[in-house]
């Protein structure tokens, strides 16, 4: 208060023309001191300055939200290998009779705040490539992959899964293991952070589930 007043006196009396600025030395005195004439000039300053503060701060704040929207949406990959172009014709029994397009449809819906891609090919050499694709994009959190029979004759396959670091969930629509000895063997599971198995079309929905939560 008295300090307050003070400084009023100091700048506004004629025999005062100076006006003390910043903080006083442990030895008494001002150090620096402004004319009366300078004040709005100096309060324009002090005006800029904390108009630029506020705008670092909103910067950092909008930044800060940015990221924290980009960490909860994910861009989730789905490959499916040879043979599952023809989900919905191919063995009803065994795969159902849904087309791997309705699902994707009900998984878009589903997971709308992520963003869901896929890709299939009957060729191993193209599954592996887009496999390598997937892991040199840092955007791709994780790949579900059905690979069909190749799950259990390609060790190439799991090689190109153990050369990237982005997580794979090995998915099977049929439980393979109530099924023919041979496809009770996977060469892919070593190298897949883990397995889902015989819960139909579902089982795609419960990898993205899986591969969400690793990124949480
Ligand atoms: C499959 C199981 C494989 O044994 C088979 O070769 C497939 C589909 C499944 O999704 O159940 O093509 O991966």
């Amino acid at each position: 208060m008295g300090c307050k007043l003070a400084l009023v006196r100091l700048v506004f009396e004629d025999d005062s023309p100076r006006f003390p600025v910043g903080i006083p030395p442990a030895g008494g005195g001002w150090t620096g001191l402004i004319h009366r004439s300078e004040v709005p000039a100096f309060a324009g300053l002090l005006w800029g300055w904390m108009v630029f503060c506020n705008f670092v701060v909103m910067v950092r704040v909008c930044y800060a939200g940015l990221s924290l929207i980009l960490l909860y949406m994910a861009k989730i990959l789905i490959i499916n290998g040879p043979n599952l172009n023809l989900l919905g014709l191919r063995e009803p029994g065994i795969y159902g009779s849904q087309s791997m397009d309705v699902a994707l449809d009900a998984l878009r819906r589903e997971f709308d705040s992520h963003e869901i891609d896929y890709f299939q090919s009957n060729h191993e050499g193209d599954l592996i490539d887009r496999l390598h694709q997937a892991g040199a994009d840092p955007d791709t959190a994780g790949v579900a992959l059905n690979a069909g029979a190749y799950t259990h004759t390609s060790l190439a396959l799991h090689d190109a899964i153990a050369a990237i670091k982005t997580p794979v969930v090995e998915v099977h629509i049929s439980n393979v293991h109530s099924r023919e000895e041979v496809r009770h063997r996977s060469m892919i599971a070593p190298a897949c952070r883990g397995v889902i198995a015989g819960f139909g079309l579902d089982s795609y929905r419960l990898a993205v589930e899986a591969l969400l939560r690793l990124t949480r």
